[in-house]
């Protein structure tokens, strides 16, 4: 009875063994890659086809392609569209010219640190003189923290989404690859969140102390006083710190939230091609992105020392805020609130005859 039951399996098995294999050699072109069939179809259609495609910039990209070539039921919505003709397009873009010009950003910004460390070296301060002062409090440091923690995560797993084919399969294979992508691609999707929760209280918590003031240009025509060590007078934040809240948390993180919700919760009826634009500006956003942070990560730790120390502790000695933050140094001092000072008229840059200007504010030296 149960060699019967053996022997018959074995026949259903092999009767289907030789349907699939007749029904595969009926399939047009079976040897292209899986994800390329229908494209291939498709992009032969329209070789053929006398009337011109919408290109990607349309927003009718990736509408009317199936309809015209019947490979999807006869509609107008995205949900009837089985292939995408700019999905190809995305593809030839996103994994060529924007991935190899990321890449270049990426390794140059590392460079150009690499450089500034070299060739410029820290912005040191005068020799400590024990007398600690608080700069931020422990709330300003979590907020801090819970940002850059989320932020170095999304880059690291973003990086790997967008890199990892080309560089890790290589180094450790397809098995290791699918199993890192696959944690990487599930961390990036729940910290993402995150990190927008945290930009904003973040935006919120520094906001006050980073409007630009007429002090700062002085801080810019002086690059920061890079070049010369020169301490330029700064207020709680100087111009550097301020560009970087500007462009950076707050730009970036715009683009990088909004393109990030696009992209991470699909079902609100947004296309294929919105999806598109939408990972063209989150590639573009986190290249930049990254690069500025590796400048600000490298100027808050081993560019500046003092700084790290701040963030973590969130103290600092008087002799480093005199250096770096002489202006509000002076209102600790003066127990007045931050910011009260650096709203003066900076000097100018030649003092009028007669001797230095009289109303400079406090922590700028003639
Ligand atoms: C500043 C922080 C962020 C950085 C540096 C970053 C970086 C990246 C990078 C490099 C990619 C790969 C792009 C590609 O493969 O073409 C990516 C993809 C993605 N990101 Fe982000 N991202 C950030 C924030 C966010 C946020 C806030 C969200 C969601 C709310 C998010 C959701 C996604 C999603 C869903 C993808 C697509 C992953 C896939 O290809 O399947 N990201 N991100």
């Amino acid at each position: 009875m149960r060699s019967s039951n053996w022997i018959l399996s074995c026949l259903i098995g092999l009767l289907m063994a030789f349907s699939l294999s007749s029904a595969w050699a009926g399939v047009p072109n079976n040897r292209a890659e899986p994800a390329y069939a229908e494209e291939q179809t498709i992009l032969q259609a329209e070789k053929d086809s006398k009337s011109p495609e919408p290109g990607l910039a349309s927003k009718d990209s990736g509408r009317v392609h199936i309809d015209r070539h019947y490979l999807g039921q006869y509609g107008s919505k995205e949900g009837t569209v089985i292939v995408q003709r700019g999905g190809n397009q995305w593809r030839v873009w996103r994994n060529g010219p924007l991935a190899t010009l990321s890449g270049t950003i990426l390794v140059l910004a590392l460079v150009a640190v690499l450089l500034v460390a070299k060739v410029i070296g820290k912005l040191t301060s005068d020799p400590d003189t024990g007398r600690r002062i608080q700069r931020f409090t422990a709330w300003e440091r979590h907020v801090h923290w819970a940002t850059a923690i989320t932020f170095i995560i999304l880059a690291v797993t973003g990086i790997v989404i967008l890199f990892g084919k080309k560089l890790l399969i290589p180094l450790v294979g397809h098995d290791v690859f699918a199993f890192i992508a696959y944690i990487f691609k599930y961390l990036h999707n729940f910290v993402g969140p995150l990190f927008i929760v945290c930009s904003v209280l973040m935006f919120f918590t520094f906001l006050r102390r980073n409007f630009f003031r007429k002090i700062d240009w002085q801080w810019f025509k002086k690059g920061g006083g890079m070049l010369t060590h020169e301490h330029v007078p700064a207020g709680f934040f100087n111009a550097g710190e301020k560009s970087w809240f500007w462009f950076g948390v707050t730009l970036l993180g715009l683009v990088m939230s909004i393109s990030g919700l696009i992209l991470d919760f699909i079902s609100f009826g947004q296309t294929r091609y919105v999806l598109q634009i939408a990972n063209y500006l989150h590639l573009i956003g986190a290249t930049f992105y990254i690069a500025a942070a590796m400048g600000h990560i490298y100027i808050g730790t081993w560019g500046t020392p003092g700084a790290y120390h701040a963030m973590r502790h969130g103290d600092v000695d008087e002799a480093w805020a005199r250096s770096h933050h002489g202006i509000w140094l002076d209102e600790v001092k003066a127990g007045v609130p931050v910011g009260t000072f650096d709203k003066r008229e900076p000097p100018p840059d030649h003092p009028p005859a007669g001797g230095a200007p009289r109303d400079l504010p406090p922590g700028v030296r003639p």
